[in-house]
């Protein structure tokens, strides 16, 4: 992330956006189950809430400085920071009863990256789990957020094949003015 960008991701008011918006539409009406994987947890806004929500979370980043930082301040016996790359988890198939990602995925350099991002996370899902998320809309101010940076907006009329393509059912995609809302289940066997 760039550092403006990075700023942004660590503030009081992405804190309070995250809170009070972004995590309540996501969660919405879902059964998360005891083990949660959060993919790109950045600095940890989203974080900091699901730990207080869930039985077990593990967070996954590819940033060492920014898993470094979450280990320290959200340690305890429910919480693990592991420094890896969601398009190849470290995790063994079917660990975790739910998988979230939350505006992440734009910083994959490409399509064919974010797609095996969804192959890992149907992965490691036990039969029954869920993969859910959100990324922004490709508005110009979100360009601005990124420049030398990656940006690779998810595209909301293709996200639900492409979630499907990678093994999950009961795809759900959604938008509102600012971002777009995902969530598919891996068949219960
Ligand atoms: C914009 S931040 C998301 C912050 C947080 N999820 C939130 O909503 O506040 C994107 C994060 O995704 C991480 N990331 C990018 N590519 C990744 C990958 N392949 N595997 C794991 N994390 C990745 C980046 O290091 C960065 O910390």
């Amino acid at each position: 992330m760039n550092q403006m960008h990075l700023e942004l991701c660590s503030s009081a008011e992405w804190a309070d956006t995250v809170s009070r918006f972004i995590i309540p539409w996501v969660l919405e009406d879902l059964d998360l189950g005891d083990n949660v994987l959060e993919v790109g947890p950045g600095p940890g806004r989203t974080t900091e809430v699901l730990v207080a929500m869930v039985p077990r979370l593990t967070a996954v980043d590819l940033d060492e400085d920014l898993v470094r930082a979450l280990r320290s301040r959200l340690a305890g016996p429910t919480f693990e920071a592991v420094h890896g790359d969601a398009t190849d988890l470290p995790e063994e198939d079917g660990t975790f009863s739910a998988v979230l990602s939350f505006t992440m995925l734009h910083h994959l350099p490409s399509p064919a990256a974010q797609d095996t991002v969804f192959s890992e996370a149907a992965r490691v899902l036990r039969p029954g789990g869920v993969f859910a998320g959100t990324d922004s809309l490709d508005r110009p101010e979100f360009r601005e957020l990124h420049v030398d940076d990656v940006c690779v907006p998810i595209d909301p009329s293709t996200l639900g094949d492409r979630l499907a393509r990678a093994g999950l059912e009961r795809v759900q995609v959604i938008t509102n003015e600012f971002g777009v809302r995902f969530r598919g289940w891996l068949p219960a066997g």
